[in-house]
């Protein structure tokens, strides 16, 4: 199962008042800021430490720091953008790649309109970012890109994901794991989550 809905009290508490129908632009990217540093602190979980000493107020220490880590984080443009300074407040040191990816409207495929990767992708972790995991085409999209680019570690933080969207990704890259405040019920017909939190990019953009 490639999904991990993070049952924090915090993030419970913060994606409800996401869904608040007449929530102002401000409160939106403000509760997405700060969901986006509580998943990014659950998805470092794993990162591994390694000792060191330093020279502290009273002598020699010896402290832990994660272990040269190398990590890119990708939003997807537009709404991930949105989740950017929340994930960089944690992981400050980190590379930032942009992906765009707009559905063809006589395929339905999506299809990618911008890509700009960083360096040394097969030695670094990337971390997709994307509010709304709603089919998933955009995020296997994403995932397939940084594969061709040797990229081997994969992680993405979405606020709200869909069954349909979970049940796609496990069925493409079952290795890869989704962080999520919320696993909600469908989506309706014109690929919205229900309840969901609506458009998220209008909501974080401020446009209708
Ligand atoms: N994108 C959104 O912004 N909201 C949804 O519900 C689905 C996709």
């Amino acid at each position: 199962m490639p999904v991990i809905e993070v049952r924090h009290p915090l993030i419970k508490h913060k994606i409800g008042l996401m869904r608040e129908g007449e929530i102002s632009t401000k409160k939106f990217r403000e509760l997405t800021a700060e969901l986006s540093r509580l998943l990014s602190y659950e998805a470092c979980r794993d990162f591994e430490l390694e000792s060191c000493r330093i020279k502290g107020w009273c002598g020699e220490v010896e402290i832990e720091q994660i272990k040269g880590k190398k990590v890119t984080v990708v939003p997807i443009l537009r709404a991930g953008i949105g989740m950017l300074d929340g994930v960089l407040d944690l992981i400050p040191s980190a590379r930032v790649s942009v992906v765009g990816i707009a559905r063809n409207h006589e395929t339905l495929v999506p299809e990618p309109y911008f890509e700009r990767f960083v360096g040394q992708l097969n030695e670094r972790l990337a971390i997709i970012i994307d509010p709304m995991l709603a089919t998933g085409g955009s995020l296997i999209a994403t995932i397939d890109m940084l594969k061709r680019y040797g990229c081997q570690q994969i992680k993405a933080l979405v606020l709200v994901a869909a069954p349909e969207g979970i049940k796609a990704l496990d069925a493409a890259h079952p290795e890869v794991q989704i962080y999520t405040a919320a696993i909600d019920s469908h989506l309706n017909e014109q690929g919205y989550i229900i309840p969901g939190l609506g458009d998220a990019g209008d909501k974080i953009f401020g446009t209708k």
